[in-house]
């Protein structure tokens, strides 16, 4: 995608479909808006940065100025808190496809999934292609590399397993 193309998305929050109870602060910028689905009860703080195919359950609290970059796709299940400053990603440059200019070389992707019950710390950042599985919690500022299995405690950059 070249740069002048971005100038034509526009964020706009009041599209986004949401569940009862749901607050979005105002702060927020969801691009993409008409693609984000959001259950019931579930809380998006200040600054937050939502882009792409976003599809957030029941119950959960994504905090301040946490980044969801769901370009292929991310799930999060219910009752699931992305701490603040949180940044998930679901693509990256291929650079063995690039022709010079790493900025324009073709997205790689892989799809994020965030199942129900976990605690993302702040400012842990997810990589793409990551299942983080049921009950599992994410130390703060870990960088998480691998799916990480049910109920498991990860931290650390890369993030490996604690409990
Ligand atoms: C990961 C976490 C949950 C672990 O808590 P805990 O189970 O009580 O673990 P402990 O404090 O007993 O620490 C266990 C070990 O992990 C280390 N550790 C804990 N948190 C860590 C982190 N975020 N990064 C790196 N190492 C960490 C400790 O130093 C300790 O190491 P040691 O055994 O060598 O002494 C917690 O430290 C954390 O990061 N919580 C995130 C809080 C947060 O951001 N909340 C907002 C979310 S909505």
């Amino acid at each position: 995608m070249k740069f002048a193309e971005l100038e034509k998305e526009r964020w706009q929050t009041s599209s986004v479909r949401r569940g009862r109870g749901t607050i979005i602060d105002e702060s927020a910028r969801i691009y993409h808006a008409g693609n984000t689905v959001i259950g019931e009860n579930s809380y998006i703080g200040p600054l937050v940065y939502m882009r792409g195919q976003i599809k957030i359950g029941n119950d959960c609290w994504v905090g301040p100025m946490a980044q969801l970059n769901g370009e292929f796709g991310l799930e999060v299940g219910n009752n699931v808190g992305l701490g603040n400053g949180v940044i998930i990603l679901t693509s990256e440059h291929d650079k063995t496809k690039s022709s010079g200019k790493i900025t324009l070389a073709p997205l790689k992707s892989g799809k994020v999934v965030i199942k129900s019950n976990v605690i993302v710390g702040c400012g842990a950042c997810i990589i793409p292609g990551v299942t983080i599985e049921e009950g599992a919690t994410i130390g703060m500022g870990a960088v998480v590399t691998k799916n990480v299995p049910k109920n498991e405690t990860w931290v650390g950059n890369p993030a490996r397993k604690i409990k």
